[in-house]
């Protein structure tokens, strides 16, 4: 962008952060954004966090109004956990196509072909399939949430990348639903071979939404808060990063001095930059949209995420 563009975003985005301040204030309302959100949306967040530290906080807050900046998925999770609330999402548009790879019918066959199977649903999932299951999970929890199942038969659901790198760490038997993440599942084993040529001193950190092949490359393999927290207390200065774009903000908050090489440019997830300090301020201002979740529905939900809260 030109110096003059430049000058004028700035001056729009201080307006912006103005006016949310004084919105958020009469409202009521805490702001919630996950770490893939775009860096000026981050910046005006009350807290930023993963899936699971973002439902914790939902369920927890005493603010009348959440404004949750993240995917769909996210903003019904924090519904469910806080019926009472208003949950607003600055763009309704920001889906998950993950989430939307399992239907309620498909995973209704495959409960009943294993009647004794619990149903395990990773958090990037429709309420209606959340109704349906028995526990839910992050990335952060999700082998502890396996081996907290009182079976030894689990349907997996939706993330068959996600399945296969906690199918490594149980016994137990995980009958794995074929979905994944179009961002994390583009990274491939040549990109990370090019990077680490590049950068042969620097670790290779991935989300174990990647391919299996590519997480296999990995000197550490972890959920997004898991991946932040390893470069900031690590003594190495630079760091190959497997997972989303979004999560340079708070890599480079927590170490200033460090360097972090996203494995390929790829890693952008356009679902969770539709929101952005524009539609979030607008959403505050004429409290929409908000996020529904049919009563019956969310009672059901609510089951497989408080269970998973409960799971230490
Ligand atoms: P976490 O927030 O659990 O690391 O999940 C990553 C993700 O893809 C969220 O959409
Ligand atoms: Fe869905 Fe992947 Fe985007 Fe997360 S990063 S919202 S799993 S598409």
């Amino acid at each position: 962008m030109e110096a003059l563009a430049l000058e004028r975003k700035a001056e729009q985005n201080k307006e912006l952060r103005e006016r949310l301040m004084k919105l958020k204030k009469e409202r009521n309302a805490i702001i919630l954004a996950h770490y893939y959100q775009r860096d000026e949306v981050q910046e005006v967040a009350d807290f930023r966090g993963d899936s699971f530290l973002l439902a914790q906080k939902a369920a927890q807050t005493d603010a009348e109004v959440i404004v949750f900046c993240g995917v769909h998925f996210m903003g019904e999770s924090a519904k469910i956990l806080a019926p009472n609330k208003t949950v607003l999402i600055p763009d309704e548009r920001a889906g998950c196509p993950m989430a939307d790879m399992v239907n309620v019918d498909g995973l209704r066959k495959l409960k009943a072909q294993h009647p004794n199977a619990k149903v395990v649903t990773y958090i990037n999932s429709s309420a209606e399939i959340k109704a349906e299951t028995d526990i839910c999970c992050t990335s952060a929890n999700a082998v502890r949430v396996i081996q907290s199942v009182d079976s030894d038969e689990i349907i997996w659901v939706p993330d068959k990348n996600l399945g296969h790198y906690v199918q490594q760490h149980t016994d137990k038997k995980l009958i794995i639903w074929e979905g994944y993440c179009n961002t994390h599942d583009m990274l491939t084993v040549k990109d990370v071979y090019e990077m680490k040529a590049k950068y042969p001193d620097a670790p290779f950190v991935v989300h174990p939404e990647c391919r299996p092949e590519v997480v296999e490359l990995g000197d550490f393999v972890g959920s997004t808060t898991a991946i932040l927290e390893y470069c900031k207390k690590s003594d190495v200065k630079q760091f190959i990063v497997g997972t989303e774009d979004g999560t340079g903000y708070q890599l480079r908050k927590d170490s200033p001095d460090k360097t972090f090489h996203f494995a390929t440019k790829f890693l952008v997830c356009p679902n969770m930059k539709v929101n952005n300090l524009k539609k979030l301020v607008k959403c505050l201002e004429t409290m929409k949209p908000q996020i529904y979740v049919p009563p019956a529905i969310a009672d059901k939900a609510r089951i497989s995420l408080e269970r998973m809260l409960q799971v230490q």
